[in-house]
């Protein structure tokens, strides 16, 4: 059939050639497509799906909702509940605005902090993703470009320095470095970077568009017990529909219109029908999500995986938290992001190209992306482990790690 998406796909990753073009369904831990062929999702919606696929109470709220309507333009009680929910939940969060997706929550969270600062520049992570917008976009061929100045995660000399030039309106950054290599901070780097920002009034902003509920249903930065100023939240907060927020401390909120100057709109922003999921998935976190048993499932996931790459002589590093975790071949550790460790991206691929076509797993197609482990996959980890077994065997045959 005539593909007629640009570049015959509607994403920037290459997909790896073995991986399905025509997905029409998902369940649990499975997505297929439309010859009904099964494959194991280990990426589940760039990890949205916390509770796996058609999560049966996600599916109950959604169909009730739909009863009641699934759009207004005018202020609705949902937005006023998942807000003081949101309150109640996350430190950082005296006030919440509501948006679509990762990428406006991240540019109105830095257009906040430019404002509350006068300052214009913003420091970032190597590596880091923080969305589409062009303040934060880094490998683009677009002319219109205003780039943050980086740092390095876990280097604590180099960011603090910089911070201290007091250049900045922001520093953000993830405070697991999900997007390249789920790299949890070293003791101490929070902390450092928490207590520059302070001395130097530059408006610290954790994206937790990936990891906030994942990590925890307070955040990351409860986990680590390090506040910031804003924080932005999207993916897992509504299962799979769109909805993200910027949340933090009430003086930089304020400032957006209508009780301040700065803009902050958008016509699906605070959608009833990502909110009332929102709100399920929230109190289904609260009382019965397993976050320990994944963080358990994925410790030892790990330790069992690369016992099998030893096995099979194949180099490889796994790092991760809670139920997130990133394959490196051809290192065995990395403190500020894969990319550092030079992993090798074309062995990655081929083993996602494997693994797809001989045994219906698919992985993250990129090796900077992260596995993202629902619980639906603890009941399947034999079959997973087996798989990679042979993997790792065919690597270790046909390629150099
Ligand atoms: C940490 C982080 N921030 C922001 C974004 C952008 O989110 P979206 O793709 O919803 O615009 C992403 C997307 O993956 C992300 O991982």
């Amino acid at each position: 059939m005539d593909n007629y998406l640009a570049g015959n796909t509607n994403s920037p990753i290459p997909f790896p050639e073995s991986y399905p073009r025509d997905i029409i369904s998902g369940n649990g831990a499975y997505v297929a497509d439309a010859s009904n062929n099964q494959y194991v999702d280990l990426w589940m919606g760039y990890g949205a799906l916390l509770h796996g696929h058609q999560h049966a109470t996600e599916k109950k709220t959604i169909t009730q909702q739909l009863s009641n309507g699934w759009f207004f333009s005018y202020p609705t009680k949902l937005e006023t509940d998942l807000a003081a929910k949101i309150h109640s939940l996350i430190p950082c969060a005296e006030r919440v605005r509501f948006s679509t997706s990762g990428s406006d929550a991240v540019a109105y969270a830095i257009r906040a902090a430019r404002r509350f600062t006068g300052r214009k520049a913003v420091l970032a992570i190597d590596g880091g993703y923080h969305g589409v917008h062009e303040n934060m976009v880094s490998n683009t061929a677009t002319l219109s470009l205003e780039m943050p100045d980086l740092t390095l995660f876990n280097d604590n000399e180099m960011t603090v320095a910089k911070i201290l030039s007091k250049r900045y309106a922001c520093f953000i950054l993830e405070p697991i470095l999900a997007n390249n290599g789920c790299v949890p901070p070293d003791p101490g780097f929070l902390e450092a970077v928490r207590k520059a920002c302070t001395d130097t009034n530059t408006v610290l902003i954790f994206d937790e568009v990936v990891v906030g509920f994942r990590t925890s249903v307070n955040g990351a930065q409860s986990m680590f017990g390090v506040t910031p100023d804003l924080c932005t939240l999207s993916k897992a907060i509504a299962g799979g529909l769109p909805l993200s927020a910027v949340c933090g401390k009430k003086d930089i909120m304020e400032q957006f219109l209508p009780s301040g100057e700065v803009f902050f709109a958008g016509t699906f922003n605070g959608s009833p029908l990502s909110i009332a999921n929102a709100l399920g998935v929230i109190e289904s976190l609260e009382t019965t999500y397993p976050y320990q048993e994944m963080d358990q499932f994925r410790e030892q996931f790990s330790q069992d995986l690369l016992k099998l790459a030893r096995k099979h002589d194949v180099k490889l590093a796994i790092q991760g938290a809670t139920s997130m975790m990133s394959l490196a071949f051809g290192c065995t550790s990395y403190r500020h992001g894969v990319k550092e460790a030079n992993a090798n991206p074309k062995t990655y691929a081929c083993f996602a190209e494997y693994m797809a076509k001989e045994h219906r797993i698919l992985l993250p197609p990129l090796y900077t992306e992260t596995i993202f482990l629902a619980p639906a996959h603890i009941a399947i980890k034999d079959n997973l482990l087996d798989a990679f077994d042979k993997g790792f065997k065919w690597l270790s045959a046909n390629t150099r790690s």
